[in-house]
């Protein structure tokens, strides 16, 4: 049922969460705020022995949290995860779908399934998981949908697949609003830029301070505050909207080096 969630820091609000791609560089940042948050972590990848290795990480601290495998493109893997899912803590209230794959291929070195398949982990699962969750938020009337998106799929981008897979993503989120409509349940995208994690190449990280006008990397952590904050009934007017946080460099567009003028 609905949990009751009064305030941002209401230990009330505790909540069940389920969160894919919990074993990556990102998800360490998120599991790590929303557990301090007091929710109950059920953390999904396909790579269930570094998945494992973060929920013990949490669980030596104290944090409840639950591994599970799951390809998140796999329509049995999907039904068995909401499966075990029910039957390790019940109804689950809310979503975040962070798992996905950055392929650097450029148009002419991409075929058909090399794009299809950032397409299918990017978009395809994320509207999965939507899809297999979506009646119980709808039974409870509350939940919340957070879909990691990039800043890729808000501007124009070398690696199309990725680009065109999280513009998807960004833009299943505002349409889902007319599903959920007049209940408790919000849906929203969050746009990361550069954040400090294993995905990204050290020639972009040198680009930071002159690409970035707080002239920082993002730090996993603030990834994991703001979709804390989504969680809480304060935020349940945020809906349908592509939260970047990049330091503001999609604001800008440099045509020099301000380090060198
Ligand atoms: N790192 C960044 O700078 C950045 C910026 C913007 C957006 N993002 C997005 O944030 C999310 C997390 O990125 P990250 O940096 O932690 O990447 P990461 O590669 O460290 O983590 C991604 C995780 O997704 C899992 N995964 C991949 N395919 C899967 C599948 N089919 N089923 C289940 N799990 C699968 C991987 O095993 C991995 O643990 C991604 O969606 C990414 O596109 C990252």
């Amino acid at each position: 049922m609905k949990p009751n969630l009064h305030a941002s820091n209401d230990s009330d609000g505790a909540l069940n969460v389920l969160i894919t791609g919990a074993a990556g560089g990102m998800c360490r940042g998120i599991n790590k705020r929303l557990a301090v948050a007091g929710h109950t972590l059920l953390c999904v990848d396909l790579d269930l022995e570094r998945c494992q290795e973060a929920v013990d990480e949490l669980r030596s601290e104290g944090f409840a949290a639950h591994a599970f495998a799951a390809d998140v493109t796999q329509q049995d893997d999907v039904d068995r995860l909401r499966n075990d899912v029910k039957e390790t803590v019940g109804e689950i209230h809310a979503l975040v779908n962070a798992a996905g794959i950055l392929d650097r291929k450029m148009l002419l070195d991409h075929d058909v399934k090399s794009f299809s398949k950032a397409i299918d982990i990017n978009l395809v699962g994320p509207f999965a998981l939507i899809r297999a969750f979506a009646g119980d938020f709808l039974t409870a009337n509350w939940g919340r949908i957070i879909n990691v998106s990039s800043i890729a799929g808000t501007t124009g981008y070398p690696y199309p697949s990725y680009a065109a897979s999280k513009a998807g993503l960004s833009n299943l989120t505002r349409s889902l609003l007319m599903d959920f409509w007049g209940t408790g349940i919000t849906v929203n995208s969050v746009c990361p830029g550069v954040v400090d994690t294993p995905m990204v190449i050290q020639e972009v990280r040198d680009q930071v301070p002159t690409k970035v006008p707080t002239g920082r990397i993002v730090d996993p952590d603030e990834i994991g505050a703001l979709i804390a904050f989504l969680l809480t009934e304060d935020a349940r007017s945020i809906n349908g909207a592509d939260l970047v946080i990049d330091g503001g460099a999609t604001q800008v567009f440099r045509l020099f080096d301000p380090a060198k003028s």
